[in-house]
């Protein structure tokens, strides 16, 4: 009995020797420590033999069975390592080639183009302030100078509320409100920026959403040269030195006098083309002086401070400047369009 323990002893080390693999080394394990393994069934053997030959045999077979689990560990261990040091092999990484870039985002083309409306400003003294998209009606209108049922309230499709009197503000104008009555009696000059919301049918000219860039100075003896030294100034740094604008008298009831301005077509310079259909001029804002009572509503007395105030889209300044036909593009979120001011 204790000879064929040796034996067996002998055959399993040697057999682990030849296991090389995850799975033969398995096997190993099942065919002499398994359940049904060799070593298992001469442990059970035991019962078998006299009382006085068990103690001795069964010390034998304990310490075999400690040394083959041993050597199996170790086996298994090696194993490990070799297939680890395989696959790192196998999968090396090379830390000398350059990684691969992680895509920055960039910013949507109206944020991009209000930015640059902001630096431009910035240099003439305007600072930012905003206020909510979602309006009163007296803020919105009425202290605007656009009382209940006046006619030119149907230049804003509106879009009201549930709750009366509220509504999303239809232009940045209300804004001018704001300014004036935080910073009265100091002089202002601030630049509005936001979203607005119109009721209206969406066209290649039209969307319900777009933003609007309000700008407001308010101190003493300003005047319309300053209003059209600024807005030149502006004009020609977002389209070009040459610039020329052009002042055309038009209507709001928050300014007095109104005016629309026109810059000369930057694709033809005056001499007609298709984006100016054909007037040689492009509409880029509206303004005028500020209204004596919107001034009054603001809190500034008409007799002493005079201001100027205009509002244009930068979407549409976006559209003159890169050639986009269709306002749409800026809202529908598609990639081929966004991608190309990345
Ligand atoms: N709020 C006007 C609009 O949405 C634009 C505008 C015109 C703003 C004249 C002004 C202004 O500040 O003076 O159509």
């Amino acid at each position: 009995m204790l000879s064929q323990l040796e034996e067996l002893r002998e055959r399993a080390l040697h057999d682990l020797e030849a296991a090389t693999t995850v799975e033969s080394l398995e096997q190993w394990r099942l065919a002499y420590l398994g359940r049904r393994g060799q070593l298992t069934t001469v442990l059970r053997g035991l019962g078998q033999l006299s009382p006085e030959e068990r103690p001795a045999v069964g010390r034998v077979a304990n310490t075999i069975k400690n040394a083959l689990e041993q050597a199996y560990e170790e086996r298994a261990e090696t194993l490990r390592q070799a297939a680890l040091a395989e696959e790192l092999e196998r999968g090396a990484l090379d830390v000398r080639l350059p990684g691969r870039p992680q895509r920055l985002g960039y910013l949507h083309p109206s944020t991009q183009t209000l930015r640059e409306i902001y630096a431009i400003f910035a240099q003439m003294g305007f600072q930012v302030l905003r206020s909510g998209e979602v309006e009163d009606d007296a803020t919105n209108f009425q202290l605007l100078n656009l009382p209940p049922d006046h006619p030119a309230r149907d230049m804003w499709s509106t879009f009201y509320l549930n709750q009366p009197g509220l509504l999303l503000r239809t232009h940045t104008s209300p804004g001018q409100i704001h300014a004036m009555r935080r910073f009265h009696p100091e002089p202002i000059r601030v630049i509005l920026p936001g979203k607005c919301y119109r009721y209206e049918q969406v066209t290649q000219r039209h969307e319900f959403q777009f933003y609007q860039v309000e700008g407001l100075a308010i101190g003493y003896n300003i005047t319309m040269a300053d209003l059209k030294g600024t807005l030149v100034h502006f004009a020609r740094q977002m389209f070009g030195a040459e610039r020329r604008l052009r002042f055309r008298p038009s209507y709001f009831p928050f300014t007095e006098p109104s005016a629309e301005a026109d810059m000369d077509c930057i694709i033809c310079e005056g001499q007609g083309c298709p984006l100016c259909k054909y007037t040689g001029w492009l509409e880029i804002l509206g303004c005028g002086m500020v209204h004596p009572t919107v001034l009054r509503n603001g809190g500034y007395d008409p007799d002493v401070y005079s201001g100027f105030a205009f509002g244009m889209g930068p979407e549409r300044i976006t559209m003159l400047k890169h050639g986009i036909a269709d306002i749409r593009s800026f809202f529908a979120n598609d990639l081929r369009f966004l991608q190309q001011f990345g």
